[in-house]
């Protein structure tokens, strides 16, 4: 009974595949449940004094409105000592004990354990990249064991974005040029979505990607074998993966679309417009010097369509070479 109570008032974590909570969406990291205890405690508390102090107040315009025109007035009460201090000291204790769980927590959720695997995650305009534990390349989608904690050192590449795990509870800005960190305990196996919620231009809303929980098991023998990402053995194919992977569809798109950059869809070996008036071949060195570097070829707007916009350049660590050579063949395949 206490139980049922306690979780109808302060709504206990659900797991995933468990009823949904009130408003919260279903967990998976240890964090929940101080997370969501103090949610449903401040929920409730909100609740209980909009009842009781709406209710008091219908209750008094009832009572004592005016019923005949010549009524007198009532007297005018200045203060009531008791009445003040009573409403004084009980928000305070409520706030006292907001401020001391979201303090608690707060820190619990700041200072990572010191056996926590350590990933680096990577923000930029459209996408995460996740650096996996002796990983030396970056990933798109992130997997982590269950029940061990794990810290996330995070920075951007450009503007300001936030990295946020709903399911974990946990959120924290990235910055450039600054180094942030998270860190959480995944309490269920499962795949749960990553999102950023800073807004950081047109794509914002599609900067999205994935956490993948595994049990031990499977991620001791992932870290074993490096298996981070899995690019299939066909070069044209693995192209493919890599552009989904490294978020170039979010400009780039393959069927000939205007997006923010060219689309790739028949333009291997064409002459590029650019922007100075002179042209370029797109051909291997072609795409490497764009990926590298950007701005060394700007290609020319095409009239009457939105102005393409500046891309930020990867370098080896970001993509390597044989990346780059298997996304050439994927170009080279978009006829
Ligand atoms: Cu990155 Cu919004």
């Amino acid at each position: 009974m206490t139980n049922l109570l306690l979780n109808l008032l302060i709504q206990g974590p659900q797991g995933p595949g468990e009823p949904a909570g009130l408003q919260l969406p279903n967990a998976a990291s240890t964090f929940a449940t101080g997370h969501d205890g103090l949610f449903y405690f401040v929920y409730w508390v909100c609740v209980f004094f909009f009842v009781l102090i709406t209710g008091i107040l219908l209750y008094s315009v009832v009572k004592y409105r005016r019923r005949t025109p010549d009524q007198a007035p009532a007297s005018n009460v200045t203060h009531n000592t008791a009445l003040e201090v009573t409403w004084t000291v009980i928000p305070l204790i409520i706030v006292m004990v907001i401020f001391a769980w979201g303090w608690k927590d707060a820190k619990d959720m700041t200072l990572a354990p010191a056996n926590a695997h350590q990933f680096e995650v990577n923000g930029m305009r459209w996408k995460w990249s996740f650096k996996h534990p002796g990983a030396t390349t970056w990933a798109p989608k992130v997997y982590v064991p269950v029940d061990e904690p794990c810290q996330f050192t995070m920075s951007s590449k450009d503007v300001l974005h936030s990295f946020y795990i709903p399911a974990f509870r946990v959120k924290r800005d990235v910055l450039p040029g600054r180094y942030q960190t998270i860190w959480f305990e995944a309490t269920h196996t499962g795949t749960f979505d990553i999102y950023c919620t800073e807004y950081c231009g047109d794509q914002h809303s599609r900067m999205l990607a994935q956490i993948v929980v595994e049990s031990k098991e499977d991620w001791y023998k992932r870290k074993r074998d490096k298996a981070w990402t899995n690019l299939p053995s066909d070069p044209v194919a693995a192209g493919e993966v890599l552009l989904a992977n490294n978020g170039c569809g979010a400009c780039h798109s393959v069927d000939g679309t205007h997006g923010t950059g060219p689309s790739f869809k028949g333009i291997w070996g064409k002459q590029e417009k650019l922007a100075d008036g002179s042209t370029a071949l797109v051909d291997a060195a072609y795409i490497k010097e764009s990926i590298r570097s950007p701005q060394a070829k700007i290609v020319a707007n095409v009239p009457g369509k939105p102005a393409y916009g500046a891309m930020v350049p990867y370098n080896e660590s970001a993509l390597p070479d044989e990346h780059i050579d298997m996304i050439v063949e994927y170009i080279k395949s978009l006829k």
